[in-house]
């Protein structure tokens, strides 16, 4: 895989030193988290710091001296041991063709660059994590929260080559959900399924997800982060894979829901087609401009009319809103900010508008060209709240539990796409997974047939 050219971090870093021109910009790369014994998770490097270079070894610093455009990557020495058991790092050399900064020095001269760039500064903008290093430099005065949302402001609208990266992430993930649409069946493990996923996004070069696989049938589909993954696909169950892979750290974000036997039945269908169709609406009414929350309301009356159609819900959509009754079949959010987290910054304080709703929402924001968003509503049977007294009690004229009875076990349905919103008309879907049912039961269909033919050859 390509990288990006190093004038995109640069031009970043740039970006950055514009927002805060009056400090000396400081930022330390991630660190190995030891896992136990003598094993360490296997190292992500810190998403501020992979925004601002690309450099992805743990152990790095950057220093930025927005007075004298001047920056510095500094990187970790590979000593003797290092060499020996975990092999070569990059070069001063290599670095700088690499990485387009002004300067590159190994991590021993940092101390005595923040000493001599200090001069003409008052201020050091650097994470709290810098703070025990600047300490022993005697400088106290860091300004952490500062730094957060200048990052904050920055990171949220995506510039090409992000969207580049997005992209990348997007079509092997994409590719991967439909392998596990085709190969799964029932009588295999949840982690089966999780396998072809994570195996297909390895075949494309992507070997880091961007967080754990959620591989949930029949019931478990109603946690909404199950991610234990071990239980055995039956025979007309659901299968609900939340799975992304992350290319230079920018994640995709992705959820299907489909037959285990390739086939929906009457009942899955119809909670399917609600869900479809909130996500559809939601996504055609996401522009700049719009609230996240009204996109949010808008999905949970398609929802609530849904529902009520069926004999679910009772009463006016309004109310059934407002009232609390849809999210117990809808409890989380429509949607949030991806890239470097999957769970991206939300573009700063400034950016936070108040919640015109009645509906508390985690993610309260006017959209704006380049964001780049989930869309991802659900449909879920929670045993645990349906079959509540408190629950009962309370939600007794807006819920038809007799009718809730036959879908105790049904599980969930949620379908997430990535989307950038564009500076006018739709936006641009990234995700090309099918989800039409009938695409869906074709892809199913597919899958059988190459299975069979190649046994048969
Ligand atoms: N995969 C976590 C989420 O959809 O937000
Ligand atoms: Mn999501
Ligand atoms: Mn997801």
């Amino acid at each position: 895989m390509n990288l990006l050219s190093f004038e995109h971090y640069s031009q970043i870093r740039k970006s950055l030193a514009q927002r805060l021109p009056d400090g000396l910009i400081l930022l330390k790369g991630g660190s190995p988290v030891v896992r136990n014994g003598d094993v360490e998770y296997p190292f992500r490097q810190q998403s501020d710091f992979l925004y601002l270079s690309g450099f992805e070894e743990p152990g790095a610093w950057i220093l930025i001296d927005p007075k004298n455009k001047k920056d510095v990557l500094f990187i970790p020495k590979a000593d003797d041991h290092h060499l020996v058991w975990i092999g070569t790092l990059p070069t001063l050399e290599e670095s700088r063709k690499r990485y387009g900064f002004s300067k590159v020095c190994y991590q021993g001269d940092l101390k005595s660059e923040i000493q001599t760039s200090l001069r003409g500064y008052r201020k050091i903008y650097a994470p709290k994590e810098a703070q025990n290093e600047l300490k022993r430099l005697g400088r106290r005065s860091i300004f952490p929260e500062d730094l957060r949302e200048a990052l904050d402001e920055l990171r949220a609208a995506k510039i090409p080559g992000e969207i580049e990266l997005l992209k990348v992430s997007n079509r092997v993930s994409g590719d991967a959900h439909i392998e596990v649409m085709r190969q799964t069946r029932p009588g295999q493990y949840e982690y089966q399924a999780q396998a072809v996923f994570e195996s297909e996004c390895l075949k494309s070069g992507l070997s880091s997800l961007g967080y754990p696989s959620i591989v949930a049938t029949g019931k478990n589909a109603a946690v909404l982060h199950y991610n234990k993954n071990s239980e055995k696909i039956k025979d007309g169950d659901l299968v609900l894979i939340d799975a992304g892979a992350e290319f230079r750290g920018y994640s995709a974000d992705i959820t299907r829901t489909f037959p285990a036997n390739g086939r929906f039945t009457q009942k899955q269908r119809d909670i399917y087609s609600i869900v479809l169709e909130a996500q559809k609406k939601s996504i055609s009414a996401a522009r700049p401009g719009a609230l996240s929350a009204e996109l949010h309301v808008l999905s949970m009356r398609i929802i609530a009319e849904g529902l009520k159609s069926l004999g679910i819900l009772k009463g006016e959509v309004d109310s059934l809103i407002e009232n609390g009754a849809v999210r117990v079949f809808y409890p989380h959010g429509l949607t949030h900010m991806l890239g470097l987290d999957v769970h991206d910054v939300v573009g700063g304080k400034k950016r936070c508008v108040p919640n015109p709703t009645k509906v508390p929402v985690r993610f309260s924001a006017r959209l704006e060209a380049g964001f780049v968003i989930t869309m991802e509503p659900g449909v879920y049977f929670i045993r645990f709240l349906l079959e509540s007294p408190k629950v009962q009690e309370k939600m007794k004229d807006q819920i038809n539990f007799k009718a809730v009875k036959n879908f105790l076990d049904f599980g969930g349905v949620r379908i997430e796409d990535d989307i950038i919103i564009n500076p006018a008309g739709a936006p641009l879907n990234l995700t090309h997974v099918p989800k039409e049912i009938d695409d869906i039961e074709r892809l199913c269909a597919e899958g059988r047939e190459l299975a069979h033919r190649k046994k048969r050859f």
